[in-house]
């Protein structure tokens, strides 16, 4: 085998031939300087293998590719034909769902239940904005019978692409999704502590009939490869999920080069509310899944957790019972509900948190340590008695630590909700409809959830208030983010100037 696929196993698949190049133009190429980097499995912490890492000189080269192929190919292709291949790349992702999902839980660590989860949403989220591609619309307006006027959504270009770990293949749909049905091509780099699934997921880009060009997919790290893009003079838009410095850093990087349009969905520290009047054991359940879904590596995770006194000492115990019930272990296993953290590091950053809890004297009500003794495995922690300067309960932990606080008023706890710089999610349990809707409408943030949570959606928009972003993902929103408008003025008569 070449050194651009590696002979790989799985649990559920078997052997099968893992790309480890970078993806430019339908391709799979070494880098010009042939660097490599290792992927690490976090459930055993051994290599799985190298793949091959994305340069300045290979940012290079994918930008113009996609820019050969967004003035040439993808230009030719009509919306209708755009809006096919998205709906066979979708149905080529359902086809290879098993191989998809267990290659994400290798290199990730999440549970092949979960993984499965996540690709039946990308084969969803690609095959919906299939379905917009021959529906981006101008308009015409009537300013005067001597004139013509029409408007056209027209793409941005070559857009840039940044993607996180913690959802590779969902974070990829979400970005390409709209950008490929609205006419743009990409250049988009996966995060280097996952790079393996976006390299299997490329390979159905081209058995699906994409030109060459239209989605290059690179491996590399940020502050190279990302930071590349983020600079490049010839990328017209960069889309980021990550870390809210690393935004920050991006937005700079775009506004002192080329001044690239920019949307960016960083982190949150989600509010989750439960009222006196909630149902207790479905507010647990969902509380539950706020906080330890994908091992609290989620930018909407319900990591601040407040309860009103009059079911606080019911609600921890029922809650603290749950949380023990969680499965934790091995991925591969069909009932995992948690598995390792991704990396060494955020193992380290999560449980430095868990120590600052402990020094800043909150109560671990359960967990607070290390689970087993191989892997990055964390056990589900609880603590309780969080005032609200403490660490855990103002920054984002994305681990599986909630940070749990008692409150008397709705007024008192829509206060207290919205004191953050995040304003991503929200949630709150109440069987009250006017409480349900009027502290919905007071939380400032881009997604409330009632009596649930973590209830995402293609068709939904979804997006940061405040810090927690720029933009909107999913739904008809995202393709705004994708799109510019041009106006047309065409004369048909009347007095000249
Ligand atoms: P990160 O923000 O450093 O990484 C996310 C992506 O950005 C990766 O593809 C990375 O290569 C790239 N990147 C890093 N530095 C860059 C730069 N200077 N220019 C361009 N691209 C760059 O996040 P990291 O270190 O993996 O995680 C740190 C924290 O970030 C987490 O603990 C969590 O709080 C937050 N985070 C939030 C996510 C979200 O879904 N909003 C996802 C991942 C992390
Ligand atoms: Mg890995």
């Amino acid at each position: 085998m070449s050194n651009l696929f590696a002979e790989l196993k799985t649990p559920i698949t078997g052997t099968y031939k893992q790309p480890t190049g970078l993806f430019i133009n339908n391709e799979f190429v070494e880098g010009v300087d042939k660097k490599t980097f290792e992927v690490v499995n976090p459930t055993t912490e051994e290599v799985i293998c190298s793949v091959s890492e994305a340069t300045e000189k290979d940012v290079d080269i994918a930008v113009a590719a996609a820019r050969k192929a967004f003035d040439g190919s993808w230009h030719h292709t009509t919306p209708q034909q755009r809006g096919v291949l998205l709906t066979k790349l979708a149905d080529l992702c359902e086809k290879n769902l098993d191989l998809l999902a267990a290659v994400e839980s290798l290199d990730n660590g999440k549970s092949i239940t979960m993984a499965r989860g996540d690709v039946g949403a990308v084969a969803g989220c690609i095959r919906y904005y299939g379905g917009w591609a021959d529906k981006i619309e101008g308009k015409t307006i009537d300013i005067s019978p001597d004139m013509f006027h029409y408007t056209r959504q027209e793409p941005l270009g070559v857009c840039g692409q940044i993607i996180p770990w913690n959802f590779p293949l969902l974070m990829l749909a979400w970005k390409i999704g709209p950008a490929l049905a609205t006419g743009n091509t990409i250049v988009l780099k996966t995060a280097e502590q996952t790079p393996l699934s976006g390299l299997v997921f490329a390979q159905l880009v081209k058995e699906a009939g994409f030109p060459p060009g239209v989605l290059n997919i690179i491996s590399g790290f940020g502050k190279v490869a990302g930071a590349a893009i983020s600079s490049h003079m010839n990328i017209d838009k960069v889309a980021f999920t990550g870390s809210t410095i690393v935004g920050r850093a991006i937005m700079k990087a775009a506004a002192s080069s080329n001044l690239k349009k920019v949307t960016l969905e960083l982190g949150g520290k989600s509010p989750n509310i439960i009222f006196n009047d909630a149902d207790i054991d479905a507010a647990v359940s969902w509380v539950n899944f706020g906080i330890y879904y994908n091992h609290g590596q989620c930018c909407c995770a319900g990591s601040r957790v407040y309860v009103q006194d009059g079911v606080y000492d019911k609600f921890v115990a029922a809650f603290k019972k749950r949380a023990e019930e969680n499965k934790v272990g091995d991925p591969f296993h069909h009932e995992t509900f948690q598995g390792p953290q991704v990396s060494q590091l955020q193992y380290d950053r999560i449980m430095g948190y868990i120590q600052s809890g402990k020094d800043e004297g909150a109560t671990v009500e359960t967990g607070g340590g290390r689970h087993g003794d191989k892997g990055y495995f964390i056990q589900p922690t609880i603590f309780t008695n969080v005032t609200h300067e403490m660490k855990i309960m103002q920054e984002e932990i994305f681990g599986p630590v909630c940070a749990i606080a008692k409150f008397h008023s709705e007024e008192e706890v829509i206060q207290l909700g919205n004191d953050s710089a995040y304003g991503l999610a929200a949630a709150l349990h109440t069987k009250d409809l006017n409480t349900a809707i009027r502290v919905s409408n007071s939380l400032r943030a881009g997604t409330v959830w009632v009596n649930c949570y973590n209830m995402l959606h293609h068709q939904l928009p979804f997006g940061g208030y405040k810090e927690s972003g720029i933009g909107r993902e999913l739904g008809e929103a995202a393709l705004l983010n994708y799109t510019q408008n041009k106006s047309v003025a065409i004369r048909l008569g009347g007095p000249l100037f």
